[in-house]
């Protein structure tokens, strides 16, 4: 495989292109909102396109625009985070099979590995990840998939993948990452032992509240098993949310920086409000994983914790106060 060696914010806005410049042809590429395409008569042998199965112009270019970004394979653009979390790890396992993961997870994740995993007969061991050692310890012979979120939503914990990369190598299983909140451009799971990242692209990828996706980047061979499923379970990205994800990225790489600079000076500023008992943020020297962060990220990011002194109380009125962030969960 041939990475693109471009620069992030190259990669950002002209990745997965896949329209030839010719005179006359649009610079911004169209929205192709059909579902059905020409073709499929007996001369044909190429592969069906139907925008289920995620070989729409649009769905295709940005899933492999995210798939240049992370240095992956190849990248399948979907419905939703929870639709690129959970295809990937149905495509991971059958049943008998078992998934190690990260305790510290987005709640629909847990509950999917808790409830839907199990109904399939797949079995979830959570490991504490503040303690590297118990990753090998629940490895099993069917074992087929390791899991952790990294930065953890919400509390913004970090855990050192490397470890878990190399376990994951010498027993030949797959490590998926969930760095929905890390972003390519803070975050490098590849780089740093994954095999597998999963994001949902509703948050900063999109970057504009206005869409709901998820990606799953990786080797060619698991995106195609994950592409299977799409075509069985059916979660596409509907092709304007695709065109418009595609756009959100092209600032992806400026809105990072900024989201940066903002979160890590606005933690400066909680941290001195007396009202303010503690401030969770990666760039704070007093957060669990500060010097973790400075290793494994390549800027803080925008989510930030506030702990107020006045308990339950004081953050309902605070949140209630709020002029220009919107209270939005
Ligand atoms: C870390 C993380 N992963 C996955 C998801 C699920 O994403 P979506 O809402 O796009 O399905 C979320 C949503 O909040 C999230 O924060």
């Amino acid at each position: 495989m041939t990475l693109d060696a471009r620069s992030p914010e190259t990669l950002a806005i002209h990745a997965g292109d896949l329209s030839p410049r010719t005179e006359g042809a649009p610079v911004v590429p169209a929205i192709v909102q059909s579902a059905t395409y020409f073709g499929g008569g007996p001369d044909d042998k190429g592969e069906v396109q139907y925008a289920r199965y995620g070989t729409n112009p649009n769905q295709l270019r940005v899933g492999r625009k995210v798939a240049a970004l992370e240095g992956a394979e190849d990248g399948l653009a979907l419905a939703s985070g929870m639709a690129a979390i959970s295809l990937t790890l149905l495509a991971l396992t059958r049943a008998g099979d078992h998934i190690v993961s990260s305790s510290h997870l987005y709640g629909a994740t847990r509950t999917f590995m808790e409830q839907e995993l199990a109904r399939r007969g797949v079995d979830v061991t959570f490991v504490d990840p503040d303690h590297p050692r118990s990753w090998r310890g629940a490895i099993r012979p069917s074992t087929r998939g390791l899991y952790l979120e990294l930065p953890t939503n919400p509390t913004l914990r970090l855990f050192d993948l490397r470890p878990v990369g190399h376990l994951a190598r010498e027993k030949g299983i797959p490590l998926v990452v969930d760095a929905t909140f890390g972003t390519p451009v803070n975050f490098r799971p590849l780089e740093l032992g994954a095999d597998i990242v999963v994001h949902s692209a509703t948050k900063y990828l999109g970057g504009h509240s206005d869409l709901i996706g998820g990606v799953v980047c990786g080797p060619q061979a698991l995106v195609a098993e994950v592409r299977g499923l799409l075509h069985l379970y059916g979660p596409s990205l509907d092709p304007h949310a695709a065109w418009l994800l595609d756009r959100g990225m092209r600032t992806l790489v400026v809105r990072m920086e900024r989201h940066n600079e903002n979160a890590t000076e606005l933690a400066e500023w909680f941290a001195g409000r007396e009202e303010v008992e503690r401030v969770i943020h990666p760039s704070r020297s007093d957060h669990p994983d500060h010097e973790l962060a400075r290793e494994l990220l390549l800027g803080p990011g925008g989510m930030l914790g506030v702990i107020l002194r006045g308990g339950a109380a004081a953050a309902d009125r605070f949140v209630q106060e709020l002029r220009v962030a919107a209270l939005a969960p």
